[in-house]
């Protein structure tokens, strides 16, 4: 018996003979041998294509495929491209869907990146400046960084994509106030990486003086030349980080919503683990993750994910804690040499874009580090709306598990002092 193979285009298990009737005069002989390679062959036991092709006799077959060729309706699936313009006829529903998001033109926003020049500041930049929504990218950094903000610009400015992109530099020990209002002003959204990453040994404390001082100068000079820009904070501790800068904003008068804390790497680390102990492809797996930013404060809700549902009881706990680890995982993998840069580096991009696309009116929803009603504690990571202004809504943490609602106390518990840590901040400082 000849030997069959499943066409792609139909699902259906053709001979060599059938298959190169049907294509003939469609494509040139070699490329029809090769599509005949690439077709995988049929399986002889009760296959759909055998069960048709029992039905009707063999000749039949044969000028089925002819017939197939010439009637109308059958003829898209021969070629990708023909099968695009047939679906337009045929399915006129799904066009008219699908064409006004399609349609709807890129914005054209300002982008600056402070820290630009750092292990993540450069990845990130790269990656918004590959973003269809953003028309200008300003990289901010100090005379002192390993790389001149100048030269990261030069590089990025020669990826064929319309942004402009521009190197602005700042002096260490200097108010950035004096440097950035070029880089500023008009600017939609500001990504702040700059800052110091935590070195072994290092108390979280330690760390918040060096960088909260560090973040107050850039938020300072964003409070002047662009108080209505989105400011994501991904300099570390955003638990008390944010607070700090956002109560700052309060008290200068200007909306604390905008600033917003970065935690998408907590997202998109659980998805992947969910990907990998379930098998699903985690593009489609969308793991809320509330609470903070740092250790226990770290709550992954894989029961609010179809997917991460799936996980058994007995492995959440573990998975839990994988999510929590992951960011020291990749400090010891690194020999301390370094933290988390291009994964937190495409994470800000995963954000940064999403705020552009509800700048833009198209609504995205994230979790996000801010101030926050839907817990006694005053700043905490769940879900927000993103929309033409930014933060458009904060939403409620949903239904929790016993495992979760266990794990929440907890969050609360070391997430209060963070804040508060924050919150002494400001309080003790002010904005210029
Ligand atoms: N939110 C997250 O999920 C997350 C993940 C990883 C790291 N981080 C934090 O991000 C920050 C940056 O980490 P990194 O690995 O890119 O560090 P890095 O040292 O490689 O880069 C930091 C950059 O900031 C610049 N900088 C320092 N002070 C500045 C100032 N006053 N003005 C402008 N630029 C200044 C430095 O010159 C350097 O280029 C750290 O605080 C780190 O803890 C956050």
């Amino acid at each position: 018996m000849a030997e069959k193979r499943v066409d792609p285009e139909d699902g259906t298990a053709y001979t060599w003979d059938e298959l190169s009737q049907f294509y003939k005069g469609k494509y040139k002989k070699k490329e029809v041998e090769a599509y005949w390679e690439a077709c995988k062959p049929a399986k002889r036991a009760k296959s759909k294509a055998k069960s048709k092709a029992e039905a009707e006799p063999k000749a039949k077959t044969k000028a089925k495929a002819k017939a197939k060729a010439s009637a109308k309706e059958a003829e898209p699936k021969a070629k990708a491209k023909a099968k695009v313009k047939a679906k337009a006829t045929a399915e006129p529903k799904y066009k008219v869907k699908a064409k006004p998001k399609e349609s709807k033109p890129p914005a054209s926003f300002k982008v600056c990146v402070c820290g630009g020049c750092g292990g993540i500041g450069q990845p990130l930049a790269m990656l918004m400046a590959m973003d269809r929504n953003v028309g200008e990218l300003c990289i901010y950094d100090l005379n002192i960084s390993p790389m001149p903000p100048a030269g990261v610009a030069q590089d990025l400015v020669h990826l064929e994509r319309k942004c402009t992109v521009k190197g602005y530099i700042g002096e260490v020990g200097q108010p950035p106030v004096k440097f950035m209002e070029e880089a500023l002003t008009g600017c939609n959204l500001v990504l702040i990486p700059a800052g110091l990453p935590r070195k072994p040994g290092q108390t979280r404390d330690d760390l918040f003086k060096v960088n909260a001082d560090i973040a107050k100068g850039i938020v300072e000079a964003c409070a002047k030349y662009c108080p209505e820009a989105v400011l994501a904070m991904i300099v570390n501790p955003v638990n008390s980080i944010v607070p700090a800068m956002a109560e700052l904003y309060k008290k200068k008068g200007l909306d604390p919503m905008k600033i917003i804390g970065v935690t998408t790497l907590d997202v998109v680390r659980a998805n992947k683990f969910v990907g990998e102990e379930t098998g699903k492809n985690p593009n489609f797996i969308s793991v809320p993750v509330i609470g903070g930013h740092a250790g226990t404060t770290i709550l992954p809700l894989f029961s609010q994910d179809k997917a991460g549902k799936l996980l058994p009881a007995e492995k959440v706990p573990d998975m839990d804690k994988h999510v929590q680890d992951a960011g020291t995982d990749v400090v010891n993998a690194k020999n301390g040499k370094g933290s988390a840069t291009l994964s937190m580096a495409y994470a800000g991009a995963r954000f940064g874009s999403a705020i552009l696309s509800g700048l833009s009116g198209r609504k995205r929803t994230e979790c996000a580090y801010c101030a926050s009603t839907v817990t006694d504690i005053p700043y905490f990571a769940q879900k927000v709306v993103l929309g033409p202004k930014g933060i458009e809504k904060v939403l409620p943490l949903g239904e929790l598990n016993e495992h979760e609602t266990k794990r929440l106390a907890e969050v609360k518990e070391q997430l209060k002092g963070e804040v508060e840590t924050g919150l002494k901040y400001a309080e003790a400082n002010s904005l210029e």
